[in-house]
């Protein structure tokens, strides 16, 4: 058998980072971790709450209430849970998705989520996809890729799913929330969105998910010493 390892998937917001770690883990019977719900189930805790995302101590003292998990679904797809409870469908709202970068950037929140995937990454056969992945939560995972696509090709996929799932949206109110947060995560203080020279760039603006996934399967064999 192939020697097990990790893989890093970092990028900017609705890439389709997800749907290519999914499909990576369950070709190589890896552990597929969105760590991006992660910040989002913290946020909802925090909007559920009534508190102030912008105050950092009241985000702290919320924060020792808060648990996050993972279950596996009927589907044995993987759902965030906060304090127990599958919260997969409430945190990809648009009400969420403005306040989260705001949360993401808060050092305390950052540590504790960090921690959590360093433990889930211990074992090895993780694919984790996110922003700050191959920089500090797993620095020496054996894979990293860093994937990107132009900002119309992004929001156009991201209204379409909106859309299908029933939210009311416009394409200019998503385009405007992916610049936000493109912005917000890569020029943060606290672990910043950022492409080191040892991640393999995927640009997918032009590629479908078969030929994403053939290529990074090319990488995987190749980190693996194959
Ligand atoms: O991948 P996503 O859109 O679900 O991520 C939600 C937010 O969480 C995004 O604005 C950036 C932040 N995030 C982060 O700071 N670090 C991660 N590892 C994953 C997500």
């Amino acid at each position: 058998m192939k020697k097990k390892i990790n893989i890093a998937i970092d990028g900017y917001s609705s890439c389709g980072k997800g749907t290519l770690a999914k499909a990576m883990a369950k070709a190589l019977g890896y552990v597929f971790i969105d760590s991006g719900a992660m910040y989002r189930a913290v946020t909802l805790y925090l909007m559920q709450n009534d508190v102030d995302v912008y105050d950092e101590s009241a985000v702290e003292v919320a924060l020792a209430n808060v648990v996050v998990g993972f279950l596996n679904n009927q589907e044995g797809q993987s759902e965030v849970t906060l304090n127990g409870i599958s919260v997969e469908a409430e945190i990809r709202n648009i009400a969420v998705a403005s306040k989260v970068s705001e949360v993401a950037k808060i050092q305390i929140v950052r540590s504790k989520m960090v921690a959590l995937q360093q433990a889930i990454g211990l074992e090895k056969g993780v694919v984790m996809d996110g922003r700050d992945i191959g920089t500090v939560v797993f620095p020496d995972a054996e894979l990293k890729i860093f994937m990107t696509a132009s900002v119309e090709v992004r929001a156009q996929r991201r209204f379409a799913e909106l859309v299908a799932k029933g939210d009311v949206v416009t394409l200019e109110e998503i385009s405007a929330n992916l610049k936000h947060r493109d912005a917000v995560d890569s020029s943060r203080e606290n672990s910043p969105l950022k492409m080191t020279s040892d991640y393999r760039v995927l640009d997918n603006s032009e590629l479908d998910r078969d030929s994403q996934f053939a290529l990074a399967m090319q990488w995987v064999e190749m980190a693996c010493g194959g």
